[in-house]
């Protein structure tokens, strides 16, 4: 008995709570099994490790603010065939994290733009990364108080050791030329530094609308490429599954 309250002081005093939740069980499995001291000792460090990692993960994806969680298991391929199951679980095996490369879904409303960037920014954010999710509109307005309170280069720098962002919804807002010049600071202060996961309802060509820039717009776009994966969503809006009659009026259904 004594050994026991010396545990539960002992990993209050480690922080380390799940030692204390798990060792007289595990205690028990080993009496029972009769391992050894040394895998004793490692079943209950390792119940300790996962605890952390996966409060962290939660932590994370939460510190993310992601308008909501969505997975890759959600997601249905069967409706949504112009992306292959095999390069999404390709890209949520995060080697484009490690390799600093952008990914950009592209595509009209609905298609799973979102949806695909909130579950691979969670997966990166469960898997130890850090990740910032907002959209474009979004990052503009905080990027231009940061330049109004003078420190625009300190936020890009403190954005540049975020592993992942995640911009969702160029093109929806056009960008005066301020924001236009913001957006382009944050592509570029991350270039082959960090990763960016870029959503648009427009392809590349109308970006120029966008920025109202052409030639800006053609630098932007060289850098955000460069080291990309490109996914092009096409086909009906998810949001109108099984509803074109109703909601899109007959002539749409025809
Ligand atoms: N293939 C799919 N399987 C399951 N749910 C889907 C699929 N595609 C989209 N959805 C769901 O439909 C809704 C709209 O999808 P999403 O927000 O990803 O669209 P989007 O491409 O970002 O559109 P928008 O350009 O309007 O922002 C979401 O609730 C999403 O979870
Ligand atoms: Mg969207």
């Amino acid at each position: 008995m004594r050994a026991s309250s010396d545990v539960a002081y002992l990993s209050r005093a480690l922080k380390a709570p799940r030692v204390r939740e798990v060792a007289s069980r595990l205690a028990e499995r080993a009496r029972e099994e009769g391992w050894d001291y040394e895998v004793y000792l490692a079943a209950v460090l390792a119940e300790e490790v996962a605890g952390r990692e996966s409060h962290g993960g939660e932590a994370r994806v939460k510190a993310a603010r992601f308008p909501q969680t969505k997975t890759l298991d959600d997601f249905d391929f069967s409706f949504q065939r112009s992306v292959k199951r095999q390069s999404i679980a390709h890209l949520a095996q995060l080697d484009f994290l490690a390799e600093r490369k952008n990914v950009i879904f592209l595509g009209p409303p609905g298609t799973g733009k979102t949806h695909l960037s909130i579950a691979l920014g969670v997966q990166a954010a469960r898997r130890g990364h850090r990740v910032a999710f907002a959209t474009a509109h979004e990052w503009v307005l905080a990027l231009g108080a940061a330049k109004r309170a003078g420190r625009l280069e300190s936020e890009l720098e403190r954005l540049g050791r975020i592993p992942l962002i995640v911009v969702d919804e160029v093109g929806y807002i056009p960008f005066d030329p301020e924001a236009a010049a913001l957006f382009f600071a944050l592509v570029s202060s991350r270039y082959e530094r960090s990763s960016l996961i870029v959503s648009s309802n427009k392809t590349f060509s109308a970006w120029a609308e966008i920025f109202g820039d052409p030639v800006a717009v053609a630098a932007l776009v060289d850098r955000l490429v460069h080291h990309a994966e490109v996914v092009v969503l096409r086909g009906e809006s998810y949001r109108l599954k099984g509803k074109g009659k109703e909601v899109m009026g007959s002539e749409a259904a025809t």
